[in-house]
């Protein structure tokens, strides 16, 4: 095992101790050991500014939104909006009105399959997915091929984890109508070249939808510069709030789609008769949304401004070579995802023990990392294993807790003789 000298980082930029300050989730114990959270790919712990946001809003502010001609109503209509806003400017989409909120990127997903997907694809079509997507990004789909019998392929991947890009070109074709394609797997931390592939697909006319739910929280994102057609994102895995998701598309492709459901809010009139739709975005939002997740997601994302993501991207870059060279010391450990681009995610495998058995060990020692299939089973197939344990950094880690990591780990094949 490395000593904790030899993990220590070169000068980060970012005063880790003063942020973890800002969590105060990160300051309890576990089972007599302080919490070290490396769980951070299911999801992430909020700062303050997003919990004090929430709280000022059912303190001072919360009324509904859109519908009352009251000063509570306008000041919660002004807070959900800015939110847009701000979550406009992170993606730096062309314009507000391609931020479509909903429950998260799942949502989002199955909004653009049975909205767009119904309207624009027929029988025969098919859908590119590849093969490290998390179920958010399978099942919508085969829901769709139940319903009207488009067609799914699969870009294989290699054992490396990453995205067989050869395999790729020869899966596009008249038949793809849609290509579907994860950011960063939330498995293996891959980064895939996602500019790359819209590219190769708008050559061919093929419209794209980016999963980003891991990717915004490691990077920045810019759906103008990628041309992504559709981009989804979860509140959740970027500081904020639950139950809140973003829908960014291209503002002539929202335009295009049949709203998803109906009530509320998403319509200009109604009769028995003939109903009218309201403008994009609202179009899609029917009935009351999650207004106070939505005011957290904007705070979340000011507070990540604030950090700097490139600043973030760095210091996560070092905390991933640091641990993968601790953790390829420890005998019988396998890291399973070893993309030449990766982000601070790492699945492994541990000599016989299963998985869970890690897991449940490790939280012992206060250290809480994901086992399991991670959402991602036909993945799992592809690599021949039934789960791996995961551990995932964000920028309130440090290197103390890959050392405490480490120690967990060497405890658990104690156990185990
Ligand atoms: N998709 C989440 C994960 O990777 C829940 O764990």
């Amino acid at each position: 095992m490395k000593s904790k000298q030899n993990l220590q980082l070169v000068r980060p930029a970012l005063d880790i101790e003063a942020i973890r300050q800002d969590f105060p989730v990160l300051h309890q114990a576990i089972r007599g050991k302080p919490l070290v959270y490396l769980d951070n790919a299911a999801s992430t712990q909020k700062p303050r500014a997003v919990i004090q946001a929430v709280k000022d809003f059912y303190e001072k502010d919360y009324s509904n939104i859109h519908r009352g001609v009251h000063t509570l109503s306008e000041r919660a209509t002004i807070a959900y909006e800015s939110a847009r806003n701000e979550v406009a400017h992170f993606l730096n989409a062309k314009s507000e009105k391609e931020i479509v909120f909903v429950r998260g990127a799942t949502e989002a997903i199955n909004l653009v399959s049975q909205s767009w997907g119904k309207k624009f694809l027929k029988a025969g079509d098919e859908v590119l997915i590849s093969h490290m997507e998390h179920h958010a990004n399978i099942v919508p789909w085969q829901l769709l091929r139940e319903q009207i019998g488009i067609e799914l392929k699969v870009i294989p991947i290699t054992d490396q984890g990453e995205l067989d890009l050869e395999a790729f070109e020869k899966l596009l074709s008249k038949k793809t109508k849609l290509l579907s394609l994860v950011h960063i797997s939330n498995t293996l931390g891959t980064i895939n070249p996602v500019k790359d592939c819209i590219k190769k697909a708008h050559a061919l006319g093929i419209p794209v939808l980016i999963d980003g739910a891991q990717a915004v929280a490691h990077q920045s994102v810019d759906v103008q510069d990628l041309d992504a057609d559709f981009y989804v994102f979860s509140s959740h895995k970027v500081f904020s709030p639950s139950g809140v998701g973003v829908l960014y598309a291209k503002e002539a492709i929202l335009d295009s789609m049949p709203p998803y459901q109906g009530g509320g809010d998403m319509i200009l009139t109604v009769s028995f008769e003939k109903t009218t739709y309201n403008e994009i975005p609202h179009k899609f939002e029917a009935g009351t949304p999650n207004i106070e997740g939505v005011i957290g997601l904007g705070h979340g994302i000011q507070y990540l401004k604030h950090l700097g993501l490139d600043k973030i991207k760095a210091y996560e870059e070092e905390l991933l070579s640091k641990a993968t060279l601790a953790l390829k010391e420890i005998e019988g450990l396998q890291i399973i995802g070893e993309a030449k681009n990766k982000v601070s995610v790492i699945s492994f495998v541990l000599k016989d023990i299963h998985p869970h058995d890690i897991g449940t060990l490790l939280d012992n020692e206060g250290v809480a990392v994901r086992t399991g299939h991670h959402c991602t089973m036909p993945l799992m197939k592809r690599l021949g294993l039934p789960a791996t344990a995961r551990a995932s950094f964000a920028f309130y880690n440090t290197v103390e807790e890959i050392d405490a990591l480490l120690r967990a780990l060497e405890k658990a094949k104690k156990v185990f003789g």
